[in-house]
């Protein structure tokens, strides 16, 4: 690694072990009818390695039995599909015969932990998106002609106008295309939750409380401590709270119609999980896009949630289609490439104040509208945290209740037992720079760069590799 960027890692002096007993990040934290034996965290992260039917593998559970071993206070397993559709090699929670795998996996996480770690499960639902079409597949056959195309070439037959679009060069069609049809033919077709002409988008707000109870029920089933709703990022739930949402229906438009659905789906599997499990959210305390939601919007969102009765908030930033990177032709846009993904998840390179705790100030603020309202629901920070000042500093601060570390943990999955034992020295850092972020985005199976480098161990032909040779766990 390039020493300037070593430079840049919050390195500090690492607790001795009487210091981070004394800590907060080591104690205990309420959530709603649980208790987190500490405040640390492992966020979702998907590794894209279930089946392409959605099935939990053996790859699955050695990843997240991997992160057990650390038995941080909580364990997210990835953003899991409440539709029984196909979706590669992602979780799936949208039928009974996924139960038994589910099961699995949590019994093989209680026990990689000894029964230390609470473990959630992140539900998601998210909209079809296609891949960028070449030139002439777009104008021969998916666009849709309407008038303002006709009126190209006046009489002229649907045939000859298409063959006229498709030899405009790309300025002209900046001009003649709809910023739509613009997008649909630059960056692949997406659906919106503003598409309400789609009878299916219409009618989310009537099946989508239904589906998330119906996948959060089936992993109460399956044993998990608590459910984790993805109203994050760019998927559909957290394009029904974004100020971007315009629908008519009384699902968009005002704040209070646009938290109308994620409020919804809340009751709905609040109805139907047992009394046990925890039951929160994740969402964006900053979308950072043009005409997004900001820290108000999100404190708007986290007050009315916590006042329903939800038992966690858990904050992101970024991470939105809307700036996306424009996708080669035959590629599907990812919603990581662009200014709004990179603060999500951020590198050195990012600029400003850098990487460090990047969401924090926005959290803080969030949190502070929650306690200003008068309620203690419990708020997890997430982004950019490596360290144990930098944990403190966010619990000290006000700025959360629970810290949570997404790449660091998979760089060194033991590294909050290592801290808590005052062997931080022994921490095996993350470099943020997004070697494994880079394979989530080829939907590859997601590894660690600094799992195969600098380890100093024997080869050890025992260890599961990927077929290019990459270890699939931890050293
Ligand atoms: C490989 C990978 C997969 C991720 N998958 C998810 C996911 O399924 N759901 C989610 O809410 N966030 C996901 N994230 C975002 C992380 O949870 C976290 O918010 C982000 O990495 C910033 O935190 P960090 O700086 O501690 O890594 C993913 C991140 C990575 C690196
Ligand atoms: S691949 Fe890089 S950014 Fe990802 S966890 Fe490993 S060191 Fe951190």
């Amino acid at each position: 690694m390039d020493r300037r960027l070593a430079n840049l890692l919050p390195v500090e002096r690492w607790p001795t072990a009487a210091e981070a007993a004394r800590g907060r990040w080591f104690t205990p934290a309420r959530l709603g009818p649980l208790t987190l034996e500490q405040r640390t965290w492992v966020p979702a992260m998907v590794p894209w390695r279930a089946t392409d039917q959605g099935f939990v593998t053996d790859e699955v559970v050695a990843w997240y039995r991997r992160f057990a071993q650390g038995r941080p206070g909580g364990l997210v397993i990835e953003a899991t599909g409440i539709r029984d559709v196909k979706s590669g090699p992602l979780l799936r929670a949208g039928d009974d015969r996924f139960v038994p795998g589910l099961r699995r996996l949590v019994d093989a996480v209680k026990e990689a932990s000894g029964g230390h770690t609470r473990l959630f499960i992140q539900l998601i639902d998210f909209l079809a998106i296609k891949r960028r079409p070449a030139k002439d597949v777009y104008f021969l056959r998916h666009l849709e002609l309407t008038a303002a195309h006709r009126a190209q070439r006046p009489g002229a037959s649907d045939e000859a106008v298409r063959a006229h679009l498709l030899g405009l060069p790309e300025e002209e069609l900046d001009r003649v295309l709809s910023p739509r049809e613009l997008e649909s033919y630059r960056h692949g077709l997406r659906e919106k939750v503003t598409d309400t002409h789609l009878p299916h988008i219409a009618e989310l707000p009537r099946v989508l409380p239904g589906l998330f109870a119906a996948a959060a029920s089936r992993c109460a089933e399956a044993g998990f401590d608590g459910v984790e709703l993805h109203f994050a990022h760019a998927y559909t739930m957290a394009s029904f709270l974004s100020p971007l949402n315009t629908r008519s229906d009384g699902y968009g438009g005002s704040p209070e119609a646009r938290l109308r659905l994620p409020l919804e789906v809340y009751r709905a599997v609040r109805a139907v999980l047992p009394r046990e499990r925890a039951l929160g959210c994740r969402f964006l305390a900053d979308e950072i896009i043009e005409g997004g939601g900001r820290p108000s919007d999100a404190a708007f969102t986290a007050v009315g949630l916590a006042r329903a009765g939800i038992d966690f908030l858990s904050l992101s930033r970024g991470g939105k289609f809307e700036d996306a990177r424009v996708p080669k032709v035959g590629h599907t846009a990812y919603p990581y490439t662009g200014p709004s993904g990179h603060e999500c998840m951020p590198t050195p390179r990012i600029g400003g104040l850098g990487p460090w705790g990047r969401n924090l100030e926005a959290t803080r603020f969030v949190r502070q509208a929650v306690r200003a309202a008068g309620l203690e629901t419990p708020v997890v920070a997430c982004g950019g945290i490596s360290s144990f000042a930098q944990a403190e500093d966010a619990l000290e601060s006000g700025a959360a209740d629970v810290v949570a570390s997404a790449r660091q943990s998979l760089a060194d999955p033991d590294w909050f037992l290592k801290v808590r034992e005052g062997r931080g020295a022994e921490v095996r850092r993350c470099f943020f720079t997004n070697y494994c972020e880079g394979l989530d985005q080829a939907h590859d199976v997601v590894t660690c760069q600094r799992w195969d480098r600098l380890q100093g161990l024997p080869d050890d032909a025992t260890v599961p590799r990927a077929p290019d040779g990459r270890r699939l766990v931890a050293p």
